[in-house]
């Protein structure tokens, strides 16, 4: 797909719902007792992965676009799978699924694309293990395929090496079938929608600042679910509005989970023009409007417990980071090696196509700013949406056009995504 220079960007946008808390409303509804109804879920190749799973374990599940309902037997229904389960390019489909088979009497056998089959799993299958699930796959269960064998859980007190919500939620899940009380510590906090979504749906759960416990054998009650938009989805547009001229967008009922919000941190030490109107405190996950300008940025540091409440966005923040004066540094994110690809080496090789000036390191990057893109090249997605929809954006501030290869790869979380930067182009 070829794309150019825009002149500027104006108007609104209703970023799609959440993918990491789509997922969870599918799987949550599917062990729930009822009908969960879902509202502004992200019909995204991974969260239809999803729905697709939960089908072949005899959940009844209606999706119509953005409108799910799914209606729920409880935990002891979930039907062994005559096929394999098949979770596409979702890290969070098979891992917190994995969390669900672990307890359950049956067997399994889940994989998915080539980017899953390269993504450590070890790092989940190993405390399902020690709780007493059977787990086989390549590599002594780090790849898949895996096959699961479940049942008789006991529960644990599991000390995760990395701070992942991937993680901390299976072993949760788990924990949910496990005798006795399962607690999960974490390096620093993670992501927590798991610990606020598992609470509406009458979990109850015990947490402090890096550590979560949950009693097994309690049963889940169908619910509600309110999808706010995702501001992983929300963050390019974010940063498209910063670096276009002349531009003004305002972003309707993103989710603003603090520990999700490091993109805003970031944004606002950058020196961005940013607005943000909470909207409704009351709904399990805060959300507001967000309205964004045009504005000259300064490089930042980024390092700590702010990586995993931003470790999502930092292709866009690369990106960012490239237009903004003086040398952004990332550190104390080596995770990003084991996301859909490593992207401390897709966004530096793509960027550096089109004349950025990036030094990859160990643990993160160093972006020189500001660079001028000059453009002109072909460059790829890798087959990894955030790094297609990066480039979408460094697009719109090239000099000359670029490339982009296997673009359809944003369909992933944001099937929407090149339309929307037409829409607000045209309003221009
Ligand atoms: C997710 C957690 C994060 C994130 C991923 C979604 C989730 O992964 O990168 O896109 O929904 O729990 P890790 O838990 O591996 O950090």
């Amino acid at each position: 797909m070829k794309r150019g220079k825009i002149s500027s960007l104006k108007g609104e946008l209703h970023i799609p719902g959440d993918k990491s808390i789509s997922h969870r409303s599918v799987m949550f509804g599917a062990i729930a007792e009822g009908k969960t109804v879902i509202k502004n879920f992200l019909p995204g190749a991974d969260c239809l992965s999803t729905i697709a799973c939960f089908r072949k374990m005899g959940v009844e599940i209606e999706q119509n676009g953005s409108d799910v309902t799914v209606l729920g037997k409880g935990l002891d229904q979930l039907a062994e799978p005559a096929e394999l389960l098949d979770v596409g390019n979702s890290g969070t489909t098979i891992r917190l699924m994995l969390g669900i088979l672990a307890g359950r009497p049956f067997h399994s056998t889940v994989a998915g694309d080539e980017s899953i089959a390269k993504r450590p799993m070890k790092r989940v299958t190993e405390p399902l293990r020690k709780m007493g699930a059977k787990i086989d796959g390549r590599a002594g269960g780090e790849y898949t395929p895996l096959s699961v064998r479940g049942g008789h859980l006991t529960a644990i007190d599991f000390q995760s090496p990395v701070a992942s919500a991937q993680i901390k939620s299976a072993v949760l899940l788990a924990g949910l079938q496990a005798e006795g009380t399962t607690t999960v510590t974490e390096p620093h906090k993670s992501r927590d929608h798991t610990e606020r979504m598992l609470s509406m749906f009458g979990v109850s759960l015990q947490e402090d600042e890096t550590s979560v416990s949950i009693e097994g054998g309690q049963q889940l009650k169908a619910a509600e679910v309110f999808v706010p938009g995702d501001i992983s989805s929300a963050a390019f547009f974010l940063a498209a509005a910063s670096l276009v001229p002349d531009s003004e967008v305002v972003l309707r009922n993103v989710g603003l989970n603090p520990t999700r919000t490091g993109i805003i941190d970031v944004l606002k030490e950058m020196g961005a023009d940013l607005e943000i109107e909470e909207k409704d405190a009351g709904n399990a996950e805060p959300y507001g409007d967000l309205r964004i300008k045009t504005s000259s940025l300064k490089a930042v540091e980024i390092s700590g417990d702010l990586i995993p409440r931003l470790i999502d966005e930092i292709p866009i923040i690369a990106l960012l980071a490239t237009q903004a004066e003086g040398t952004t540094v990332i550190k104390d994110a080596a995770e990003l090696k084991v996301k859909e690809t490593n992207r401390i080496d897709t966004v530096a090789s793509e960027l550096k196509k089109i004349g950025a000036n990036i030094e990859p390191t160990e643990d993160g990057m160093k972006i020189h700013g500001r660079t001028p893109l000059t453009g002109g090249a072909k460059v790829s997605s890798h087959g990894d949406h955030r790094i297609g929809m990066m480039l979408g954006i460094a697009a719109c501030i090239s000099e000359q056009p670029i490339d982009i290869l296997q673009s359809e790869a944003v369909s992933v979380s944001y099937p929407s995504f090149f339309e929307h930067i037409e829409k607000l182009a045209a309003k221009a």
